[in-house]
């Protein structure tokens, strides 16, 4: 369900009160070793109560950053430089002849009270494309899910079952989270949706059939779910409930060792490959989510490592960084030593920015105060004199160095070459994006 913060609040605080009084730790361990894991591991896995961390996590997810990830910290997966796209079981898509338009939907799910004016201004500015923005608990809406139940989920299967015979399915359909700004948006799209629509390639889209709108790695690549763990591990409770959830969703494949791709459920499918999977799939999918007795996190976080599985067949897809940049937003870096550096410089820039911003704040308070044996009462750290010069020359150089590449970049990204190459895919004369 999506609520209103208020409401989750209080929820949270009541779910906990009872949590605390009753306290128990079932043992999944004995449950599940020797079994095989391919068949039936749903019914051996007891269900489980809340913690009251996850209930955080749960409104975390629903009002914006997820505390594990630490967006100013270095992105290792900056490091990995390729990727194996194993073989797909889909047929190869068929590209429009070079610069034709692609057809597009952005699909979002919404609360009633949820602001998304940043929609009514980018949508005129991208005349083809078509918003579908499902209220998902207003029945009364134009768009809106059966049930406010699995968060986007539910909004995402919903928007396929209605569209999935249309004749009007567009070739690109994009789901994402209704607001603007998103920690797990692109960060060289400085985290906006708005620039990641405007930038989105379809070609991208198409050719791949499935594409993950988010370029790190981190949270879920290269590993993270391991779904015939008998382990419970806290900060990744949709492991248990995902290798539940498997044997009904997917009951002709067995559960995988792991199950790995960049978290938070933003992506686009083309319309080729929505119609090569049979409808009754997504009505599957969609009964379990409407059946689950899973909390909403839970059942939410399930399809967040599930929609590449459902769409590519694939238990892994870590597509590399730069090209996911390059080829899917045309900004192209032309080495993997250029894109690292790009980032190293962007770690700098908001260490020194917080610093900076740190030395003011209590700068701003012994001048205040203006009293120096009260200042030594308070302890607090003085800030060394002239430091705020040089974080200040600091931040200047690397915002300058950053700017410049990004440009530079960018230029490079409108080169149908550069992006086929930097992408690894064969290009000659006359290709385009
Ligand atoms: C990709 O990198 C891994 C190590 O990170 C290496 O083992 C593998 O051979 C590489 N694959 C290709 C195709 O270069
Ligand atoms: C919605 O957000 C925009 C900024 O994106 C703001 O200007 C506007 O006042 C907000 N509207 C409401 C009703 O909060
Ligand atoms: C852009 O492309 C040129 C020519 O390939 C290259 O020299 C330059 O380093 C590229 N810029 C970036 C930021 O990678």
């Amino acid at each position: 369900m999506i609520f209103a913060k208020r409401v989750a609040v209080l929820v949270f605080t009541a779910v906990a009160l009872i949590l605390l009084l009753r306290g128990r730790t079932p043992n999944y361990r004995s449950t599940l070793q020797g079994l095989s894991q391919s068949v039936g591991l749903g019914e051996l896995i007891e269900d489980e109560e809340e913690s009251s961390q996850q209930q955080q996590q749960e409104q975390d997810l629903r009002n914006g950053p997820r505390p594990a990830v630490d967006p100013a910290a270095p992105d290792t997966s900056l490091l990995h430089h390729n990727v194996s796209f194993a073989s797909s079981p889909f047929p190869p898509a068929t590209l429009k002849p070079a610069g034709e338009p692609y057809t597009r939907a952005l699909v979002a799910g919404r609360l009633t009270t949820e602001n998304t004016t940043w929609l009514d201004t980018y949508l005129p500015t991208d005349p083809v494309l078509k918003p579908f923005i499902y209220v998902v608990n207003d029945h009364s809406a134009p768009l809106h899910t059966p049930v406010n139940k699995g968060h986007e989920a539910m909004v995402y299967l919903t928007y396929i079952l209605d569209n999935y015979d249309s004749p009007s399915l567009p070739d690109v359909n994009i789901f994402m989270h209704p607001h603007q700004i998103a920690w797990h948006t692109p960060e060289l799209l400085n985290h906006d949706s708005a620039e990641t629509l405007k930038r989105l390639s379809s070609e991208r889209v198409v050719r791949q059939g499935y594409m993950n709108l988010r370029c790190h790695w981190d949270p879920g690549c290269p590993e993270r779910i391991h779904p015939g763990t008998s382990y419970k591990d806290n900060l990744k409770r949709e492991e248990i409930a995902l290798a539940k959830a498997w044997a009904e969703m997917f009951p002709e494949d067995p559960i995988p060792a792991v199950i790995a791709a960049p978290c938070c459920a933003q992506f686009a499918v083309s319309r080729e490959r929505i119609r090569s999977i049979p409808k009754h799939k997504f009505e599957r999918y969609r009964n379990w989510l409407l059946r689950t007795q899973e909390t909403d996190w839970i059942s939410g976080r399930v399809f967040e490592y599930l929609w590449h599985k459902i769409f590519t067949d694939q238990d892994k897809l870590c597509p590399d960084t730069r090209s996911c940049y390059c080829d899917g937003y045309g900004i192209c870096f032309a080495t993997p030593e250029a894109f690292e550096t790009w980032f190293d410089n962007h770690h700098w820039w908001t260490k020194a920015t917080k610093e900076l911003e740190k030395w003011e704040e209590r700068a701003q308070i012994i001048n205040g105060v203006g009293n120096w044996k009260k200042i030594e009462e308070m302890r607090l750290d003085i800030p060394i004199p002239g430091r705020n010069w040089e974080l200040k020359r600091e931040i200047d150089e690397r915002f300058q160095l950053l700017v410049r590449m990004r440009t530079e970049a960018l230029r490079n990204g409108t080169d149908p070459e550069i992006r086929a190459r930097v992408a690894g895919r064969p290009w000659k004369e006359g290709n385009g994006y």
